[in-house]
């Protein structure tokens, strides 16, 4: 059995990020049947711009980053009423190379009760039209606040810690389901 490999995408650009730490930490915790690693060059990316050859090395990094990996994860601040621009911006980047076509992709929302529910609808949206494919039973919300994070960048909170973890857990779960086999459909003509 291979190892699910999992890339885990923060939208905040913010360095005490709440996102970022609740990503950070599932990579501090992701046991040895699971390889995690963190996108770390949102701010690097340039504004999207249709048909350039070559893409900047940063793009083509991102590219070989998604192509890497079995599934993303995603945790993205809400600003003004759906996912940040930057964010947006890395996903336009995937389209053409349809980095995300086909791809298990899952969210935690660590905003407050209540909050950020625009930030995961616009984001379905968005990898809706990349044809990700969203693994509902990873998808949850996790509130995860400036508090909870430790001096060590990571979430102190044991039981917020220990559903981040899960959250990941099903993601490779689905990963490492074996695909349905084909049906045999019988045919029969009597009516
Ligand atoms: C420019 C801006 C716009 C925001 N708009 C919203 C919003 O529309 N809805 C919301 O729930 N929170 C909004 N927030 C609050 C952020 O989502 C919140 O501070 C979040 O924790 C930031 O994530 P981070 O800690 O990962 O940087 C906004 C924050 C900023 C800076």
């Amino acid at each position: 059995m291979t190892i699910p490999r999992i890339l885990l995408i923060s939208g905040s650009t913010r360095a005490a990020s709440t996102n970022s730490a609740a990503l950070r930490t599932i990579a501090a915790d992701a046991g040895p049947d699971l390889e995690v690693s963190q996108y770390e060059g949102l701010t690097d990316l340039p504004q999207f711009i249709p048909g350039q050859d070559p893409e900047p090395p940063a793009v083509q990094d991102l590219h070989r980053r998604l192509g890497a990996v079995d599934a993303v994860l995603f945790c993205t601040p809400e600003y003004a009423g759906m996912i940040p621009g930057s964010l947006k911006n890395l996903l336009e980047w995937t389209i053409g190379n349809a980095d995300l076509s086909d791809k298990p992709v899952a969210y935690v929302n660590v905003a407050y009760e209540g909050r950020g529910e625009a930030a995961v609808a616009t984001l379905r949206t968005v990898v809706g039209y990349a044809g990700a494919e969203i693994v509902e039973a990873a998808c949850g919300r996790i509130t995860v606040v400036q508090n909870d994070i430790g001096p060590d960048g990571l979430v102190g909170n044991a039981e917020a810690r220990a559903r981040l973890n899960a959250a990941a857990r099903a993601l490779a779960d689905h990963v490492r389901r074996p695909a349905a086999p084909l049906t045999s459909v019988k045919l029969d003509n009597r009516g």
